[in-house]
């Protein structure tokens, strides 16, 4: 079993590392505005000291310190070259408004009831084990702290135009290899029932929608890029017809003049009990 004990890793996606960062940065501000919009619905305020596990390679972070202007941030990953990425872009931050930590969201080493706020971006579908991270993530929390975890569901991953006819069912075998190592691309059904099972209270959870209209159709292209499925083809986990009849359709929804998409992205909150 892999030591992080999930199934992300930055240094074996299909796609390469340029391309995959370009991709988390799309994905991230494309959603950012929205995802703010509710963090602040579920309490996030300026001068909270925030956790933010599984930070990447702080596209997020970034954000964060935009708008939240007096409050220290900690972003945490296990990945040394994410975190390496983030702390260039960002070393012009003092030490007071952002602190790294190299750690496992299952072992953070950080204090316990330190944190008013955590966020945990596209991180639990590939965890292992999310009600031990949740555990975890609970004891570094205030009594009274939230977590909100934002992140998808295959089965309502959006919608495409022109469709494309295979996405479904690949989706769908994704999600079963993803299950197969442990992971969850459903997580965002179960997110309430996991943080109440975790101790979690008072949980609640959001929709956002990221929509082409709204944000220019690029981002999407890259979601559905036909590079980042040539991997499950390689290793068999979709067909060459599968792969050949994306491929199709995706050349169609990337030269259509009227090509458009939507993604939804779940966000569940929980408390720390007092
Ligand atoms: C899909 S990326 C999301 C990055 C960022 N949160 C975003 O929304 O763009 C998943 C991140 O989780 C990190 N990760 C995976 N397993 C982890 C673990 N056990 N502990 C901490 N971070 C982990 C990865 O290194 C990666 O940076």
């Amino acid at each position: 079993m892999d030591a992080r004990h999930s199934t992300y890793t930055f240094q074996d996606v299909p796609i390469g590392a340029e391309a995959e960062l370009q991709r988390l940065k799309e994905q991230a501000l494309m959603g950012w505005e929205k995802e703010h919009r509710t963090l602040k619905s579920f309490g996030l305020a300026d001068g909270m000291k925030v956790l933010e596990v599984g930070s990447g390679p702080g596209f997020v972070t970034e954000k964060l310190l935009d708008n939240l202007p007096h409050s220290e941030i900690t972003a945490l990953d296990i990945d040394d070259v994410l975190l390496e990425k983030a702390k260039h872009m960002l070393n012009h931050m003092p030490e007071s408004r952002l602190k790294f930590s190299h750690a496992s969201v299952y072992n953070t080493n950080l204090p316990d009831n330190y944190f008013d706020f955590a966020i945990a971006r596209l991180l639990f579908l590939h965890l292992h084990n999310p009600l031990e991270a949740a555990i975890e993530i609970m004891r570094v929390l205030k009594p009274g702290g939230k977590l909100v975890i934002i992140d998808i569901d295959e089965g309502v991953f959006g919608a495409i135009q022109p469709e494309l006819d295979v996405l479904p069912s690949i989706l769908k075998k994704l999600a079963q290899r993803q299950a197969s190592r442990g992971g969850n691309r459903n997580i965002g059904r179960s997110l309430p029932r996991m943080l109440t099972h975790s101790g979690f209270t008072d949980v609640d959870m959001d929709a956002i929608v990221q929509h082409s209209d709204l944000h220019g159709i690029e981002g999407f292209k890259k979601q559905f890029d036909i590079n980042r499925f040539a991997g499950f083809y390689k290793n068999g986990v979709i067909t060459q017809h599968e792969y050949d009849e994306l491929n199709k359709s995706y050349e169609n929804f990337a030269h259509s003049p009227d090509a458009h998409a939507m993604m939804l992205f779940f966000m569940a909150c929980g408390t720390k009990p007092v």
